[in-house]
């Protein structure tokens, strides 16, 4: 059974597909040890207590530096013994030590085709903002592991999503959301748990599922 340690900031929509998924058979092997929060105000907190689902709030606020706030949640993440770390709608980057220390075992969703629309200035609503800018007609959503850049680790899934006329950022993240995120994020875990991801040389490859 994979073990898995899911860090959130806000609306949690992104911990509930995993939460269904588990529930509905779509993510086989794997179960939730621990949800983490940056944000003590997070509705996602809400989301693991009605599900059973241990839950916790790390704040930097807590902490009197960011050292102490990163060590604080890499002892969670040992204490929980999480063998898969999960950003989902996490928007706390993850410090080096962590990095290391879960080397192509931290896995995070980022709400557009990388390498598009992504690194350190994008995240949440700017993400779509950017694209509606730009003009693209396609978007979508990458789960990919995390390494020591911003959104530069190897990917894992991609879906794309189609940007309509009349968009704006809301509707444009929902629609990547629905059609997007909560697709593959579950997949993906479904996909490590099962034995079925492998990276070569930052380059993931999927085996076919056994018979
Ligand atoms: C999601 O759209 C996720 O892709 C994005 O934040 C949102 C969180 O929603 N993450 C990032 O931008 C990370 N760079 P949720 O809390 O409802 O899952």
């Amino acid at each position: 059974m994979l073990k898995l340690a899911v860090l959130v900031s806000g609306g949690g929509t992104n911990l509930q597909a995993i939460l269904d998924s588990l529930s509905d058979g779509r993510i086989t092997n794997a179960e939730i040890v621990t949800v983490i929060s940056n944000n003590r105000h997070a509705y996602a907190l809400e989301r693991a207590k009605s599900a059973g689902v241990p839950a916790q709030c790390i704040s930097p606020k807590n902490y009197e530096n960011r050292d102490m706030f990163y060590d604080a949640l890499l002892d969670a993440l040992e204490a929980s013994e999480a063998d898969l770390v999960v950003l989902a709608g996490c928007m706390v980057v993850m410090p080096e030590k962590i990095v290391e220390r879960y080397e192509n075992r931290i896995i995070n969703i980022h709400p557009a085709l990388i390498p598009s629309f992504c690194g350190k200035d994008y995240y949440g609503l700017r993400v779509h903002e950017g694209v509606l800018r730009r003009g693209v007609k396609v978007t979508g959503a990458t789960v990919h592991f995390v390494d020591q850049g911003t959104d530069t680790g190897p990917i894992i899934l991609q879906k794309a999503v189609e940007v309509r006329q009349g968009d704006t950022p809301e509707t444009l993240q929902r629609r990547v959301m629905e059609e997007a995120e909560w697709v593959i994020m579950p997949r993906a875990i479904d996909l490590i748990a099962n034995g079925r991801i492998q990276v070569t040389d930052g380059i993931v490859t999927i085996s076919e599922e056994m018979p």
